[in-house]
């Protein structure tokens, strides 16, 4: 078992990696404070793991379960989650446990953050990309008006519990997804830390994969986010934007995905390889990457088995992927700004593009 905390001016968040920390969920957090306890989790997670989980909880411990899939990270489900806290009778010292993966541990955070103005909450993320992300970091939020994350607050989990054995419950692609996250802190990995060999790691772990360098790879993973968030905490400084690479143009095709039933469903973490795959196309467009690191970059997504392109089909999904790129929430002042690679390990924050650039690139994803 490993203990990090993440500390920031106003916070502190305990997180704790390692496996079988369900079952010690008593031990490892002090509930002596809190009048009660509240679980919120999604279905799936749920019909597997909420009752072993309330095995270890007090008998008056109370729980609300959401439908699964980042269609339901809305404000209806929020509204359903409030108003269960309150039937529950939840008071400003009751404790929220959000026990899932990125959906249930941002509007569960969000939720909390909210109720009463604010309630006390613990992470058990239960994918893997929650587990290097999601949980970690105090984002919390909805997605809203078609906009991803476009409502939510900064708010740190007291824990995060890090139970590596959820993992072999996951579904292969779900663990795929994940990747495209841990990849991402690879592809910033030397922004974050200077002398960082992570991303060499990664790849490793990618051609021969083995759970013991898994679990290496979730503890830097986490520490690489940790070292960016303690320096930035609420992206004020700008060095935490960097943790958005691949998000400008994954978001909006995450949405376009969601919105369009003719197209395939794409997992958060196939998005932001996506997006990180074409933004590097940018990125050598305005000439601050080479075509050789485009291609080394693009290798080691395609490597880990996911995809690099996004199949559009008509001119107006290159104009709606361009609307919703116009209502991402890191531009400012009505420019689009993106994050782009500068090697296979660095990136550049609050790069702009001009627009025919990003539709002549669109448009070469037309089928
Ligand atoms: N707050 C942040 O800093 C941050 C960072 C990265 C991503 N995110 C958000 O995270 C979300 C994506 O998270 P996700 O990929 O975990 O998606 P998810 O929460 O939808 O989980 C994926 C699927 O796996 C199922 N599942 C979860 N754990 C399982 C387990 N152990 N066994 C079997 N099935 C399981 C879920 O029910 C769901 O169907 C997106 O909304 C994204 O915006 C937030
Ligand atoms: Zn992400």
């Amino acid at each position: 078992m490993t203990k990090l905390t993440f500390t920031t001016p106003t916070a502190v968040s305990k997180i704790i990696i390692g496996d079988g920390l369900l079952e010690q969920f008593v031990s490892l957090v002090d509930i002596s404070n809190y009048t009660s306890i509240f679980v919120i989790t999604d279905t799936n997670v749920g019909s597997i793991y909420l009752p072993k989980l309330l095995e270890h909880l007090p008998d008056t411990t109370q729980s609300t379960t959401i439908p699964s899939g980042e269609e339901h990270k809305n404000i209806n489900t929020l509204n359903h989650i409030w108003n269960t806290m309150l039937e529950a009778g939840l008071d400003r010292k009751s404790l929220i446990i959000n026990l899932g993966g990125g959906v249930v541990t941002d509007i569960g955070a969000f939720a909390a953050s909210t109720f009463m103005r604010g309630l006390d909450f613990v992470n058990i993320p239960t994918t893997l990309l929650s587990q290097v992300d999601a949980s970690v970091g105090g984002k919390t939020g909805i997605d809203f008006g078609g906009v991803k994350n476009s409502i939510g607050s900064f708010t740190l989990a007291r824990y995060v519990l890090v139970d590596i054995n959820t993992l072999n419950t996951l579904p292969q692609r779900e663990k795929l997804s994940g990747m495209g996250e841990i990849i991402k802190h690879g592809f910033l990995s030397k922004t974050i830390k200077e002398d960082s060999d992570y991303l060499q790691q990664v790849i490793h772990h990618i051609k021969t994969p083995k759970p013991e360098t898994l679990e290496s790879i979730i503890l830097n993973s986490i520490k690489l986010k940790i070292q960016v968030c303690e320096q930035d905490p609420q992206e004020k400084l700008g060095i935490r934007k960097v943790l958005n690479l691949g998000h400008t143009l994954g978001h909006a095709i995450e949405s376009f995905s969601i919105e369009n039933d003719e197209v395939v469903n794409l997992f958060h973490g196939e998005c932001v390889a996506i997006g990180i795959s074409l933004e590097s196309q940018l990125a050598v467009s305005i000439g601050i990457l080479s075509s050789e690191e485009l291609n080394r970059i693009q290798q080691i997504l395609l490597d880990a088995q996911l995809p690099i392109s996004c199949p559009l089909n008509s001119p107006k999904d290159i104009e709606r992927i361009m609307q919703l790129l116009k209502s991402d929430k890191k531009n400012t002042g009505g420019i689009v700004k993106f994050v782009l690679p500068t090697s296979t390990q660095t990136a550049q924050w609050d790069c702009e593009v001009d627009e025919q650039t990003i539709e002549k690139l669109l448009s070469q994803q037309l089928k």
